[in-house]
């Protein structure tokens, strides 16, 4: 296995093409006829070589560019997070944030495969009745949500961040992550099927978004800042547009460490009762998936706040904490909605609550806001037992510098 530490393999082990000599070379096509128009209006062309050292010359780069004759690699200064300019975001060299390579491979080893969780004892309790009615409405209501919102993550993925993300390693990573989430949804398929139900019996639960306020306005609060990225007709780069991008990201990291977890607490409760333990270990592995989301989502921010701090100003932090708070809300709605009796045995609707209302307070301490909820101990201290081990802690990251509340830099 490929060590990331050690220096990678400087040789090439094939024979490198040597270059054919010039009278064999054959005349070079004109770059501009051999594209379609609208590519060809995006050929960039500095104004000369002075210019060229400024890199606000050049469009922000973007995946529609096309590739050009005589483009030139990019330096590590080059590259940004966001906002890159002048390169070709094809190009994989150099590697400006190493960690987030890392984090790709990371990602790749935990792989996993649903089906090889056996699901046979659920199967026998959800057809004999062992699961009570506000628990079966309970989970219905759960499974249904999870599986909406793990479409819309990759989905924002798509819309929103790669078109922005100027990247090549984020961009690789942000792929895998897509995959990854198709295998949670097929994750949540597959529990329903190992339960006998038929596409009509899936169906049932899995529309239950569209019919519960809660659970649909909640996905609608998360699509807004896809789409407010994606409709901002100000260009990429642009600090209108960064703003926008700045909250989705937000939005985006809200998805992967505080929607994501309270979701899974609902079956591990279950679990604790000995019900439903085999969707609660296909749960588990997801919430494994989801930690590492949430560690790429609260890097992206930080990180884009470390390359553009007037991004970060008090108006900003302020929405911040806004976006969370909104957050808290949404998920107190669900709490209500997904156990309209006040919890089940093991799970009051207050104690879901208040860890919304912790790992709200932890993405404001991560992102050195002001805490908001001031939530003093974990709510649910058991569900620690229900989470995989991780190869990064959370919060090891911490801020090391903190001047004037726009210039942030993180260990
Ligand atoms: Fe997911
Ligand atoms: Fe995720």
């Amino acid at each position: 296995m490929l060590d990331f530490d050690e220096p990678m393999s400087p040789e090439p082990k094939t024979p490198r093409l040597q270059p054919l000599p010039a009278s064999k070379r054959p005349a070079p096509a004109s770059v501009a006829a051999a594209m379609p128009p609208a590519a060809a209006t995006r050929i960039i062309t500095p104004p000369s070589a002075a210019a060229a050292k400024d890199r606000t010359v050049f469009p922000v780069s973007t995946s529609l560019d096309p590739v050009n004759i005589g483009g030139r690699r990019p330096s590590a200064d080059d590259v940004k997070i966001i906002g890159g300019r002048g390169y070709d975001l094809r190009q994989p060299v150099p590697f400006k944030y190493p960690e987030v390579r890392k984090r790709f491979l990371d990602a790749r080893n935990n792989f996993w495969v649903p089906s090889d969780i056996a699901m046979g004892d659920d199967k026998m309790q959800w057809n004999t009745g062992k699961l009570s009615e506000e628990e079966a409405w309970m989970f219905k209501t759960n499974i249904s949500y999870l599986t909406a919102s793990d479409n819309l993550v990759p989905d924002n993925l798509d819309n929103a961040l790669l078109e922005n993300i100027t990247a090549n390693e984020m961009r690789q990573y942000l792929r895998w992550q897509m995959a990854e989430e198709a295998n949670h949804i097929e994750s949540y398929f597959f529990i329903l099927e190992s339960f006998g139900l038929d596409e009509k019996g899936q169906g049932q639960i899995f529309e239950l978004y569209h019919e519960i306020p809660a659970l649909t306005n909640k996905l609608n609060w998360n699509l807004t800042f896809t789409n407010n990225v994606v409709n901002c007709d100000a260009p990429n780069g642009s600090p209108e547009k960064s703003r926008a991008l700045l909250e989705d990201l937000i939005s985006y990291y809200i998805f992967e460490y505080l929607f994501f977890p309270l979701g899974f607490s609902q079956v591990f409760a279950l679990a604790r009762q000995g019900k439903l333990r085999n969707t609660a270990q296909q749960y588990q592995y997801i919430w494994r998936d989801e930690n590492l989301h949430a560690i790429n989502g609260r890097w992206l921010i930080r990180q884009v706040i470390v390359e553009n701090p007037q991004l970060w100003d008090a108006q900003m932090r302020e929405r911040a904490r806004a976006i969370i708070n909104e957050a808290v809300n949404l998920e107190a709605a669900f709490a209500h909605a997904t156990m309209p009796n006040g919890g089940i045995t093991g799970l009051s609707v207050n104690s879901y609550i208040d860890y919304a209302k912790l790992m709200g307070d932890n993405i404001c301490r991560s992102l050195d806001l002001p805490l908001l909820f001031n939530i003093k101990e974990h709510p649910m201290p058991w569900l620690s037992e229900y989470e995989m081990k991780q190869e990064v802690n959370f919060f090891e990251g911490r801020v090391r510098d903190y001047r004037t509340g726009v210039s942030l830099e993180w260990d």
